[in-house]
Order: structure tokens, then sequence, then C-alpha cells
């Protein structure tokens, strides 16, 4: 059992909890993620490890609520517990000193995107962030993250804050200024915010990582669950990523795998409010 500690609204459905884990808090590294369960016979959901104080023996999750399994996950208090929280596990974020990277995060990826971004500045990176969300509520982070980026774009689809438009318009601008353009860049979001970078960079031949979310089941390799298709290859998110380049990835089959269980979910919810 997991306590936790902390639980708070960070955006509308996206919550930051802090729970205790002390052997998660000293083995993890930047990248990784937990399965959680709330409790035995629910649904399990994988959630990037977003920060963790080793002292305190604590992690940081970020839960968007959105399904019946997420939802049960964000009702639990401070002082309640979470029945399994099981990790750290996937590959750590291949952090190397690029130089300038810059690291993209939508809505709320920016959350999984924030211990990469951390990863690549303690190395010594010049980090430009940029963060992109619909309106205002939903721009997470441009604090904690401008404590460590030399810039923060922030971008909104209807201008409420920041740049109006996309994140894909504020990399643009980045590519095209010869002294800021970025030798990679790490974006992790919606799939087609990534699909779309994927396609904005490769022209460029700029290495591009991207934080893939297919549906886990297991999180351990054995139920296939997460496949996804990079290059000519099969890989599973669980063991092989959840990082991978961008210009390998297939995001259509990823899409539509995504999408293979929405009714079932839909049916979830409504059982739920009944
Ligand atoms: P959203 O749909 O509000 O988009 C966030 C931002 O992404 C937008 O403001 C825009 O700047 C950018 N964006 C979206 N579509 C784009 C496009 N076609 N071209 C260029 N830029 C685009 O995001 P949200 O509702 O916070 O995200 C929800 C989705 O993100 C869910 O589908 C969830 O599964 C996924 N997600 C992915 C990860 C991951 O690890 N990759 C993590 C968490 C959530
Ligand atoms: Fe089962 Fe990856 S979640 S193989």
């Amino acid at each position: 059992m997991f306590e936790v500690l902390s639980n708070e609204t960070l955006a509308p459905n996206l919550h930051r909890m802090t729970v205790r884990a002390p052997r998660i808090a000293s083995a993890r590294q930047a990248g990784q993620f937990v399965i959680v369960r709330s409790e035995k016979g629910e649904e399990r959901i994988p959630l990037t490890i977003g920060d963790a104080d080793v002292e305190a023996g604590t992690i940081t999750l970020f839960i968007q609520a959105l399904g019946a399994g997420t939802q049960k996950i964000v009702s639990r208090q401070p002082g309640e517990f979470l029945r399994d929280v099981a990790g750290p596990l996937g590959m750590p974020t291949d952090i190397e000193k690029w130089g300038k990277v810059a690291c993209i995060g939508g809505g709320v990826g920016t959350a999984v995107l924030f211990p990469m971004a951390k990863a690549l500045a303690d190395l010594g990176n010049e980090v430009t962030t940029i963060i992109g969300g619909r309106s205002k509520p939903y721009i997470i982070l441009a604090d904690e993250l401008a404590e460590f980026s030399s810039h923060v774009q922030i971008t909104t689809d209807d201008g409420s804050f920041g740049q109006q438009g996309f994140v894909t318009t504020a990399l643009q601008a980045l590519i095209d200024d010869p002294e800021r353009r970025p030798e990679a860049v790490f974006a992790v979001g919606p799939v087609p915010m990534m699909r779309a970078i994927s396609e904005l960079t490769r022209p460029y031949g700029i290495k591009t990582l991207v934080s893939l979310n297919p549906i886990m089941i297991d999180g351990t390799g054995m139920c296939g669950g997460c496949r996804v298709q990079i290059g000519d290859e099969v890989k599973f998110a669980c063991v092989d990523g959840p990082e991978f380049d961008a210009h390998q990835v297939d995001f259509n089959s990823l899409m539509d795998r995504l999408t293979t269980y929405r009714e079932q979910e839909q049916h979830c919810r409504l059982d739920d409010q009944l």
C-alpha cells in the first residue's frame, strides 16, 4: 500500500499527486514510469514519474483524470492509500550533451516532459521549452520549467495566454533562427502534435525524440498491448520505450490502437455515474 501525501488540481482534470514510495524514488531515472492500481481488481494505469525526492522517499505523479481508472486514483485524498505502485518501469531518457535542445510539451504531456527537460539541463544542455495548451488554464509547470530553461515560450490555441497558435508555430520560428536552431527536439503530447513535430523537423535532419503512450496492461513486455511500429520493427513501449526516434514512428497505427477501447471506456464512465 502506498500513502498519498498530497493531491492538488493543476489544470482541468489534471492532478499532481505526491506518493510515499522510497524504493522507487531512489531507483528511478528521468523518463521512467510506474503502473498504478487504486485498488484490487481496478484498471492498471501507466503514469510517468514526474519527479522524485530521494530523502523524503516520495515520487510525484501527474494524472489526467478522464477515464474510470484515473478518476478512482485522483479520488484518493492525503492520508489515503493506493493499492499498487509498480516500478520504475521503461527505459530512462537517452540524455546526451546535444548543446541546444528544444523541449516541447503539449497539454498534459508537459508533465511527462518535465523530468526529461530537467535531466537535459542538468547535463549542461541549453534548453528552450515550448508549452502549448488549448487555453490559459491548460498551461502547466511554466514556472517550474523556467527554473532551468534558458527560455520558455507559451502558445495557446485561442490566444488567451502567450502566442496564439500551436507549439509547431513556435518551433518553426526557433528552427528558422540560426542562432537558436536546436540540435535535438524532445516532444511529449497528443499524437497529432508529436506527428506534426516529427514532420516539421524531418527535412532539417534534427534528431527528434517523442514519448509514446500506447495502451499498457502489464508494463513488463509480456502482453503485447503496448506494441508500436518503429521503422520496420515492432517494439513494446513499456520495455523498449516509452521514448523513440520520432522519424521512425508509425503514428497512424498508434492512433488506431489508442482509439480501440474508446466505446468500452465510455461505458465504464457511464456505469460509474449510475
Ligand atoms: P490538447 O489536445 O489540448 O493539445 C495540447 C497542445 O498540443 C495544443 O495546444 C497544441 O499546441 C498541440 N497540438 C495539438 N494538436 C496538434 C497538431 N495537430 N499540430 C500541432 N500541434 C498540436 O492536449 P491534451 O488534451 O492535454 O492532451 C491529451 C492527449 O495527450 C491525450 O490523447 C493523451 O493520451 C495524450 N498524452 C500523451 C502523453 C505522452 O506520453 N505522449 C502523455 C500524456 C497525455
Ligand atoms: Fe504489456 Fe507492454 S504493456 S507488453
